[in-house]
């Protein structure tokens, strides 16, 4: 019998031929000037689709250079980008396996520094972040509108270069998660207060894509459903939001957790036992249960008999992952053929590699990236 992990679903009007997604990955390999897409990734992405994965989602890409969290980061911050963002999908297209590709877009707000965002970094409101050492300046509400511009901006570029829909960065503690935790989100004016307020902003980028986009074209969110933090984001919270971001248009969910200042992130080491896999999956199951859009689930999941359980007792719809992509580029194929049952990932963390993105644990990898 034919797994359930290999049925096809639909975001929207763009078909999935599979319920796998390779969750955003930054991969440090973008021209550090400004942000413009280099060879090597054009490489990667074409790996990664002729893998047959479902959906690829980029790494997180800057709508304004005061937004860039990380050296050779991507960019959607101008049009001149669009042609390099254009090859990127021309390799997911180019392919025969029909795997469909999203852009994330992303605004690192308080968790980069001067040196990679040339200002003061922004967030909704002055809260120190003690892992920067920074504190960042609060937005006046003319500059929320400008932010609101540059999100929709980028997504009108990601359509132009083909994209099939994108995704918004709204977790690990990044400028739109940092305006739905109550933890960094002070403010008192229409920004901020109770959850439809800190969440305003999501909704009105959501709705300036439509406008902007049409309805066909997919806006998708990664979002936190905890910060980590005893004040941040809570569940219930979490699942009130994604109910109002379905409403506003919002077609599909991914469910993260994790900010900078918390210690325990979004990319948890030492997932080893079937036990620890798929850490972030309760949450979407709860967030799952508020919304009709499909919900992915994520977070150290490896193992294809855990996938499945998971895909088949519909907690939730699609299966995210990262690490085990940039261990194998192919790893949907080699589990559609048999070849493989899990990930070889061990979860070490050793990928983060500023020189770009590889495993230290697959050599025949090494240098193909
Ligand atoms: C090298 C690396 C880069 C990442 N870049 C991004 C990113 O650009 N955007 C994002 O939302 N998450 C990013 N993440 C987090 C992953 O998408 C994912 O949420 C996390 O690694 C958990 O999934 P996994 O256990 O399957 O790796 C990154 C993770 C790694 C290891
Ligand atoms: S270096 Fe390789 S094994 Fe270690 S987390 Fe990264 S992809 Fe997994």
């Amino acid at each position: 019998m034919k797994s359930i992990l290999f049925t096809p679903l639909d975001i929207g009007k763009v078909h999935l031929i599979n319920r796998f997604v390779r969750s955003a990955t930054h991969d440090y390999m973008a021209d550090d000037r400004d942000g413009s897409i280099q060879p090597a990734q054009v490489e990667l992405y074409r790996r990664l689709a002729e893998g047959e994965i479902g959906l690829i989602i980029t790494g997180h890409a800057y709508v304004h250079l005061s937004g860039k969290a990380s050296p050779g980061q991507i960019a959607a911050d101008d049009d001149s980008k669009i042609p390099g963002l254009k090859e990127l999908v021309s390799a997911v297209h180019g392919s025969d396996s029909g795997s469909r590709i999203f852009l994330q877009i992303s605004h690192a707000g308080r968790q980069t520094k001067p040196s990679l965002c040339r200002q003061q970094p922004v967030a909704p409101s002055e809260v120190y972040d003690p892992v920067s050492k920074i504190m960042p300046r609060a937005l006046t509400a003319v500059e929320i509108y400008q932010v609101i511009e540059w999100f929709v901006a980028a997504a009108r570029r990601a359509k132009e270069a083909g994209f099939d829909g994108v995704q918004l960065h709204a977790g690990h503690g990044y400028l739109l998660s940092s305006f739905i935790s109550p933890h960094t989100n002070r403010r008192q004016d229409d920004w901020g207060g109770n959850w439809e307020k800190r969440s305003r902003i999501i909704r009105e980028i959501i709705s300036g894509i439509r406008k902007v986009c049409g309805p066909d074209f997919p806006v998708a969110i990664k979002m936190n459903a905890t910060d980590h933090l005893p004040e941040g984001i809570t569940l219930e919270e979490a699942s009130l939001i994604a109910r109002s971001l379905e409403l506003a248009g919002l077609q599909a969910i991914e469910i993260s957790g994790g900010m900078n200042e918390a210690g325990l992130g979004s990319v948890w080491p030492g997932v080893r036992a079937e036990e620890d896999e798929g850490y972030f999956v309760p949450l979407a199951v709860e967030v799952k249960k508020k919304v009709s859009i499909p919900v992915m689930g994520l977070g150290g999941i490896r193992t294809l008999r855990v996938a499945e359980k998971v895909i088949a007792s519909g907690r939730v719809d699609l299966i995210s992952m990262c690490r085990p992509f940039i261990n194998n580029p192919h790893l949907v194929k080699d589990f559609r053929l048999g070849r493989l049952e899990k990930s070889p990932c061990i979860s070490c963390n050793k990928c983060f590699n500023p020189r770009g993105i590889r495993c230290v644990q697959n050599k025949s990898e090494a240098g193909k990236n």
